[in-house]
């Protein structure tokens, strides 16, 4: 991943930047996550909700570790929050945008039964929303096409910044 080039990046820079996306979290601009393992002792990767892409509409990205690859994390992220967008948000729809190049990130949306809708030329986003100058397939889900997909299915259970449950 070109984005990835200089990680691990030195702990202070690493930590402005966790603080860059707390922020756009508070104020509702831009929604990134940690992902860990189920009994949180480890850090697995990333994933985010990202209003990138128009009204009504979200982005979803999301990165694994190396060493938790293979074992469906990103196809888990990715239902659950696809199922949050569209159920709990309301959204109309859900994108996500793959490298052309990157078999295993194609295979997340196809298991999930979002609709393959084209290429646009040096459309990839980073994670940190950054042009990437590279194409991006385009992937959709709409809220009408969610009963009977996998996202359906998806388990979700949410809580607010105290700890309440939201869903
Ligand atoms: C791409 C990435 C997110 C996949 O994460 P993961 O947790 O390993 O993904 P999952 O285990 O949920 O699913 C991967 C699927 O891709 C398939 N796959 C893996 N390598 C593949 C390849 N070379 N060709 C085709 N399919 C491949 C797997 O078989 C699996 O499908 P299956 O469950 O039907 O067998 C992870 O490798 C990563 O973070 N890569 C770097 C960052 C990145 O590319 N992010 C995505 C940006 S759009």
């Amino acid at each position: 991943m070109p984005w990835a080039h200089e990680a691990p990046a030195p702990v202070e820079q690493t930590v402005e930047l966790l603080r860059t996306f707390r922020g756009r979290f508070d104020l509702g601009q831009d929604f990134v996550y940690g992902v860990f393992s189920s009994d949180e002792s480890e850090v697995v990767g990333g994933t985010g909700l990202h209003p990138r892409v128009g009204t009504g509409a979200m982005e979803i990205g999301y990165w694994v570790r190396a060493s938790g690859a293979g074992r469906g994390f990103a196809t888990e992220v990715a239902a659950a929050l696809t199922r949050v967008a569209l159920e709990f948000l309301t959204l109309e729809r859900v994108e996500v945008r793959v490298d052309p190049a990157n078999e295993a990130s194609l295979a997340i949306p196809r298991k999930l039964g979002f609709v393959e809708e084209g290429t646009l030329r040096r459309r990839l986003h980073g994670p940190d929303g950054t042009p990437l100058q590279r194409d991006a397939v385009v992937f959709a889900l709409l809220r009408s096409e969610l009963p009977g997909t996998p996202v359906a299915e998806a388990h979700v259970e949410a809580f607010d910044a105290a700890g309440g449950r939201v869903a």
